[in-house]
Formats: structure tokens, sequence, C-alpha cells
């Protein structure tokens, strides 16, 4: 039975009453979290989205008709009491906001009734994901989604406030585009209009806002939808949201130091966290040396330790080969762990084997200095000293190397660092250390597509101190890019944009593109600046990671509130999905079944 809520009037949320209402009359409505009947007093927690609330229903204080409803009331009904708030009778419960108090109920109305719910609707429960998933408005009652969802609420005001303050204007861009793929796939939508031919979804809004710019707009900003049909981790979605941002007239400076000022102000409202200005900037190769990484987290030291030159000659053909074939020898000593069984180092070495090492060669300095070492007896105990001396190794620790071509090497000992500062507990998540990444190369070699492709994007500019070497030796060519990385995760990434129409059609070249494929795909951003373009510089933070870091979730599907899993589907509502078979002739599109085998 559901009652209508005819004349009465919310006054309060739950936790909005407090001691100062004692005697007052106050009308609450919510959800029933929990309710016990003593016989002659039936007891129930409301829940709304500030708390929860203590109602008392007592047989002859209330009348008979509200005392048999509320001996009726079960968990997630929703219901409207009015009633008296009263010093809590039974004792303070500290664990509740309003503990001190409770309604004396005089009045009740059950606005609609619940099933039982598949999962207690509670903080902290242990169901299975994708069973909330499917009841996603349920689980999104949960106070802990609850309270992520409130602040993301409230980082996008702020976002949206501090930007306003600074000149920026929030500009819309479209979701239905022209494919323009480099980088992940795209989305791509049908026309009806006119068949065969297709819209993308912007996986950024990258083109357009330097379009603004080119029109004069000056500063915009956006919280811009983005949709990219990559595989799916616990940072990645198909479709996720940036705090995306353009500026005219600026260089890599402006942008880092309005983007700093922000992220301050972020932390210190939300968190009442102190972010020191400025923040760090290590170059690219700094990055990848020390840490392995170009999102490194500084949280902890166990840096990278090169130890090419000590082995270069040396009789571990691993290590000497290595070397040989143009790579590197690295190592990472990880402090303490020198006890560690064989078959913990065995779990790390297959490990790495996921980011493509053939091995891990390792050196377990005991406690009373004897070493264990899985290549000792290739080496000379002069080069055994020099390796552990160059790595700080003291009794106790153990030595972890690596050996192959620097990619490699650098991948598998910059997830290893990570990784064992997991299992030794040196994480620690109410630490911030934002850091920027900047000078990132211009080009990455793929070795899949045999050509270079743009480490950023095709419109990023190139340092004019190497732009020389663009023709002999592309791959040195550093770029105006920055990345900003806090506690290990890439939050955010920019550059500045080429804005000279002879760099942009050199960089379309060293990508391989014939000036048709350029103009075809991004003549109208290379004709635009045929019109007057300024210098212009840009930034997007993923925001549902910014959330995620600031709410301390591991995942950012915690800090969304309807997600998608791993294979990019909806538990909830069953997307993806087929559609009429008249939809598609509209569209002129067949579905081709895919054979068996
Ligand atoms: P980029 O591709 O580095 O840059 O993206 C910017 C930020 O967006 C977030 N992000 C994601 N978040 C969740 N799920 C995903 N699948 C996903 N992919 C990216 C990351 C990333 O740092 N147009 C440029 C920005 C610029 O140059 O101004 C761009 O899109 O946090
Ligand atoms: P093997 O000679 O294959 O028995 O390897 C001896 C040791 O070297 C083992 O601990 C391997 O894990 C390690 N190892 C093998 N290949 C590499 C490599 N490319 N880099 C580092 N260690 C390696």
């Amino acid at each position: 039975m559901a009652e209508s809520m005819k004349g009465l009037k919310r006054s309060h949320r739950c936790t909005e009453v407090s001691r100062a209402d004692i005697g007052r009359e106050v009308t609450v409505m919510g959800w029933v979290q929990k309710s016990r009947n003593k016989g002659s007093i039936i007891f129930v927690d409301l829940r709304d989205r500030s708390g929860l609330l203590q109602i008392i229903f007592e047989e002859g204080k209330i009348s008979d008709e509200y005392f048999e409803k509320a001996a009726k009331l079960k968990s997630e009904f929703v219901i409207a009491v009015v009633g008296n708030v009263e010093e809590r009778a039974g004792g303070v419960n500290k664990n509740m906001a309003t503990g001190d108090i409770e309604i004396r109920a005089r009045q009740l109305r059950v606005l609609s009734e619940s099933l039982t719910p598949p999962f207690p609707v509670e903080e902290g429960i242990k169901t299975k994901e994708e069973l909330r998933l499917k009841y996603r408005y349920l689980d999104l009652r949960r106070p802990d989604l609850q309270k992520n969802i409130i602040l993301r609420s409230r980082i996008a005001v702020l976002i949206r406030q501090f930007l306003a303050d600074e000149g920026f204007l929030e500009i819309e861009t479209p979701i239905l585009q022209k494919s323009t793929p480099e980088g992940a796939r795209d989305y791509l939508v049908p026309s009806r209009v006119h068949p065969g031919k297709f819209y993308a979804l912007p996986q950024s809004p990258q083109l357009f806002k330097q379009l603004l710019m080119v029109s004069g707009f000056d500063r915009y900003f956006q919280l811009a939808k983005c949709f990219r049909d990559e595989d799916l981790r616990a940072d990645r979605q198909p479709e996720f949201t940036q705090v995306d941002m353009e500026l005219s007239f600026v260089d890599v400076d402006e942008v880092l130091d309005v983007n700093e000022r922000l992220l301050a102000k972020l932390f210190k409202e939300i968190l009442d966290v102190d972010v020191p200005l400025p923040i760090q900037r290590m170059t690219w190769q700094e990055a990848m040396d020390r840490y392995g990484s170009d999102k490194p987290d500084t949280r902890f030291g166990m840096e990278l330790c090169n130890v090419t030159d000590i082995v270069k000659n040396c009789g571990f053909g691993v290590f000497a080969n290595a070397v040989k074939d143009g790579g590197s020898v690295r190592g990472i000593n990880a402090k303490g762990q020198g006890h560690m069984p064989r078959k913990k180092i065995d779990a790390l070495t297959a490990f790495v084997k996921d980011y493509g090492a053939k091995g891990l060669a390792y050196i377990a300095i005991g406690d009373d200095g004897t070493v264990k070492s899985s290549f000792a007896k290739f080496m000379t105990e002069d080069e055994m000293q020099s390796l552990i001396r160059k790595m700080d190794g003291e009794n106790g620790d153990l030595l972890l190397f690596a050996a192959d071509k620097n990619k490699v090497v650098y991948d598998s000992l910059g997830a290893l660092r990570v990784e064992l500062a997991n299992q030794m507990g040196l994480l620690d998540k109410s630490q911030y250390n934002f850091l920027w990444v900047t000078e990132f190369p211009l080009l990455e070699w793929s070795e899949e597509e045999g050509r270079y492709t743009a480490m950023h994007h095709p419109f990023t500019m190139p340092m004019e101190e190497d732009w020389q070497y663009i023709d002999s030796d592309p791959g040195r060519v550093r770029a105006k890019a920055y990345d900003i990385v806090l506690n290990g995760t890439e939050l955010g990434g920019g550059s500045v944009r080429i804005h000279q129409d002879d760099i942009q059609e050199k960089m379309f070249e060293v990508l391989g593109f014939t000036k048709e494929q350029a103009y075809d795909r991004f003549g109208f951003l290379m004709n635009a600046f045929k019109y007057g373009v300024p210098p212009h510089a840009g930034l997007a933070y993923g925001l549902d990671r910014l959330v995620m870091l600031m709410t301390k979730q591991d995942s950012i599907r915690d800090v969304i509130a309807f997600p998608k899993v791993k294979d990019a589907s909806c538990l909830m509502t069953n997307a993806p999905d087929i559609v009429d078979d008249i939809q598609l002739q509209e569209l002129g599109i067949a579905v081709v079944e895919e054979e068996k085998v």
C-alpha cells in the first residue's frame, strides 16, 4: 500500500535534526534502515542521504492505527513521520550523528513498500560486485557510495567555480563528431540520413577546444564526457569524464601554474590537505631512469639503479648479451626482504614476465652477510661486490635485476617496484604526492605498425631545441607535453600545441600520413589555422581518477554512478543489446554473424 504525502512537507533531513530541536515537531522522510519490535515499543532507524535518525513508536502514545502500521514496517520501505524531537531515552549512541536524540512518532505514512533487497543496504558489505551493479540503484543507496558520489559533486562544483573565477568559459563541444582515430578505438554511431556514414563519439574534445582558441575564447573548460573503446582496467572506463581546458597566449609554465592552484584549492577545501606548491617537476627521462615509469609513485624510494657498466663484460650471458644488444641491466633493492622465500621470488619472476621480462635475477643478502644468488656462479667476487655496493646492498636486503631492451627493463622494474611496495605496506593512502612529468618524447616507435606514433597526440608542440633532429633522429625529439601524476596514477595530461602549419604538416609526414590523408582527416583544423591562430596549450584531467584518489577508492567504478564492467557492458540495463531489424534497415546496416569455430 502506498500512501500519498499530501498535506505533509519534509522539515528536515535525518541528520539536520539535533538537540537544539528538542521539544519541536518535525516531519522527516526516508527509508527504513532497520526496525526492531520490542512489543510495546518499535524502534525504526530512518535513512536518507544525510544519515540515520531513530524513530520510536510507543503503544498508547500514538494512535493504534499508526502503531499497527509501524509494526509492519520492513527494510527499505519509504515512510514519512511526523513527531517530536526528544532526548534519547536509552542512552547516547556515539556511532550515530543523531545518537543523542530520537523522534517520538505521532503520525506515520508508508509512501511505498519494498521487496526484500537482494543485499543489505549497508556500509562495507561483502556482496559480489556483479550483484551490486545489477541493482546499482540500491547499491547507490549505501552510505559508502553515497559519500563518493556526493564528494564527486562537490569536487565538480569547486572546479567550475575556480575555473570561472580564473576567467575560463564553460563551452560544450559536440558528442557526434567526425572520426579522427589516433590513440584508442572510436565508438561509431551510424547515420540514418547518410547511409554508410558514421559519426564517432569523442575520445576527447581536443580538436574542438583548439578551434575555440582560434575563435578567440581565450580560456575554455568543460566537464566533458569522453568515449574510448579500449581494454578496461580498474582506472579505465569506456565512457569517462574529463576536466578539459585550453588557454591561449600561454606556454608550459602558465598552464602548470593555474592547475597547481586548482589542485591545491581542491585538496584544501575537500580534504583539508595542504599541497605544497610548486609541485615537483621531473623530466620523462629522469622518471624512467629513477622509477621505470612515466607516472612514478614518489611516496616511497626503491629507485632503479643502472648497473650496466659493472656487468657489461661479465660472464653471465643474460646480462652481457642484453648490453651487447643495446639494452641495459638495472636493479632495485627491496630493503629488508633478503629472507624472501624462493617461492615468492618465483612469483615475482612470473609477475615481471607479464611486462615482457625474460627473468628476474636476484642477490639475497642474509642477516649475517651470506649471499644467495641466481647468477653468482657466473660472476667474479669483485663484480658481485661492486654490484652490491652500487645497489647499496646491506645485510638483509634483496637485490632484483632485469636485463633487456630499455623499455622492457623500465616496464618490468617499474611495475615490480610498485608491487613490492604494496606487499611491503609502503603505500600510505593518506599521503598525496603530486608530480609533474615533463618533456615527454614527441614520438614513440610502434613495432606493430612499423612507424612512429604520437606519444601524446599529433598536435603536440616539439621542443624548439630538438626540432633539428626530426628527420635524422625523430625518437630524440622531446615535446612540450606534461602529465600530472598523483601517487603513481596519471591524473591528467596536456601539452603546448603546434600552431604553425609547417610544423604541423611535418608532424603528419613523420607520422606517416600523406598530405591528402592528413587533410582528409584534420583539414578543418589545418584550414582554421590559416585564419589566425593564437599560440595555445591545455590539459585534461580524468575526473573519475581524481575522485577515486580523493575518496581513497581502488576503482573508478566506485565513484561513477552507473559504471560499466570489464567487457564494457552495463549489468543493470543490459547495454549493449541487439536492436530491432527495422532500426538496422533504416540505417542500412546488416549484422554479419560471427562464424562459430
Ligand atoms: P589523455 O588521453 O591523456 O589526454 O586523457 C586525459 C586524462 O583522461 C583520463 N583518462 C581516462 N579515465 C578513465 N577511463 C579512461 N578510459 C581514460 N582515458 C583517459 C586520464 C588521462 O590523464 N586531449 C588530451 C588532453 C590535452 O592534451 O589537453 C587527452 O585526452 O586521467
Ligand atoms: P637461467 O640461466 O635461465 O637459469 O637464469 C638464471 C637467472 O637469471 C634466473 O634467476 C632468471 O630468472 C634470471 N634471468 C633470466 N633472464 C633474465 C633477464 N633477461 N633479466 C634478468 N634476469 C634474468
